[in-house]
Formats: C-alpha cells, structure tokens, sequence
C-alpha cells in the first residue's frame, strides 16, 4: 500500500529542490555519473522505453535515435527543467507528472525501462520496481543505475543508522538493497555491474520473466 504522507514528503523535496538540483551533483556528474548514463543508453536499442524519475532530464542527452522514450517523475517542478532541456538539446520525450508507485499505464505498456538513482528516493521500491514489471512486456529489458547499501562490516551498519538522517536532510535513502528489492519485485535480475568500489554504485540489468 502507497504510504502517502511518505510520497508527499518526497515530492514536496524534490519541488524544493529542482532549481539547485544539477548545481548539486556538478563534480559527481563531470567525474562519473555523465559516463555512466552513456553506458546505460548505449545499450537500449528500439522501441518504447520507459524512463522513471527522469527528474531535470540529465539522461535525454543519451537517448539513442532509434527509441521513443516516456518520461516520468511525481515533481512537476523537477520535469519542468526536464522538459526545457528536451527542447534545448531537441531530444524527444514524452512527459507525464505520475507517481512509480502506481504508474498510470497499462499493462504491458513498453518495451523497456530505465531509470537513475531513482529508487533510492522512491517510497516503497518494491511496489514501484513491481508497476515497472506490469507496465513492461515480457521479456522487456529493466536497466537501474543505482547507488545502494555497502555490503561491509562497519560500513553497512553505519549507513543503517544515517539513512533516517539522509532522508531528513537529504532526501534520499543511502542504505537501499536495490538488488533485494528488484527480486522481491518479481523481475529477473541477469546481472549487477559494480560500479565503484564496494560496490556503492550498481548497474543492474534485469528482464520481465
Ligand atoms: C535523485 S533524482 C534522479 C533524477 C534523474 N533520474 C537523474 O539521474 O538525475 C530522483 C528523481 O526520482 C523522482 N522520484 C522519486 N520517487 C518517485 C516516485 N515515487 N514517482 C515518481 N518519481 C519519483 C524524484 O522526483 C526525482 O526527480
């Protein structure tokens, strides 16, 4: 069930914080995140894709040419920038203001999905992870760049006992197990690329069984 006090408090965050968002995360996107999402479009080829959580539209810049992509978030000031920079830098998008949780589409909607750093913020992952498995066909490819829970002695815990200061302050959950959450979810998980090291950053490549 949709905790919506959670949701509304996550949304109201990212209103607030869309104009100073990409200010944010300048360094991390120079120094990583910018190849990362060119290494997660680069493999998605045709069709209709679902991007969730497209937030200011840092990807449409590596949308391939040969895909029709739906972009979604729950923060319409957030898709606002994503839908000026869609006209800035001519990439097409598709936009619509509705919550991972219970996405207005039907079953069996696209071909594919994708989405970055989103379900570290998402309320309940599992229930959106699950959305994205009914709105995808079978068989269609589920790509999440995620950043998530160490899986170390000390520094495990540590991000256990943060993660409620994270999300108070920041907005995000630092101690998600995504990969957990993706199985739980009921779609396939094929494999996990380690990122970083300790494996702070995850591509996870999944499929609708
Ligand atoms: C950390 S930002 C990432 C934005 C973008 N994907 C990127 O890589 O820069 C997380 C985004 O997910 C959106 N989001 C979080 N929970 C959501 C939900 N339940 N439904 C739709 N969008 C959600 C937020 O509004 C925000 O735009």
């Amino acid at each position: 069930m949709i905790n919506h006090d959670e949701t509304r408090a996550i949304q109201r965050h990212y209103n607030r914080i869309a104009p100073v968002y990409d200010l944010m995360e300048v360094i991390v996107e120079q120094l990583a995140f910018s190849q990362w999402r060119e290494s997660l479009w680069s493999q998605v080829n045709g069709g209709e894709v679902l991007e969730v959580g497209v937030g200011t539209g840092k990807n449409l810049h590596y949308y391939p040419d040969n895909i029709r992509v739906t972009a979604v978030d729950f923060s319409h000031r957030m898709m606002a920038r994503a839908l000026r920079r869609s006209q800035a830098v001519g990439a097409e998008a598709r936009f619509l203001q509705t919550d991972a949780q219970h996405l207005a589409f039907a079953d069996r909607t696209f071909d594919a999905a994708m989405a970055t750093f989103v379900f570290c913020s998402v309320p309940d992952p599992v229930l959106g992870l699950r959305e994205v498995k009914r709105v995808v066909r079978q068989g269609g490819k589920v790509l999440l760049l995620e950043h998530v829970r160490i899986n170390a002695p000390v520094i495990g815990p540590l991000m256990d006992l943060l993660d409620p200061v994270s999300v108070r302050i920041i907005g995000p959950h630092i101690a998600r197990r995504t990969a957990q959450s993706v199985q739980k979810s009921g779609l396939m998980i094929d494999h996990v690329e380690e990122l970083t090291p300790g494996a702070l950053v995850k591509l996870i490549h999944a499929h609708v069984p």
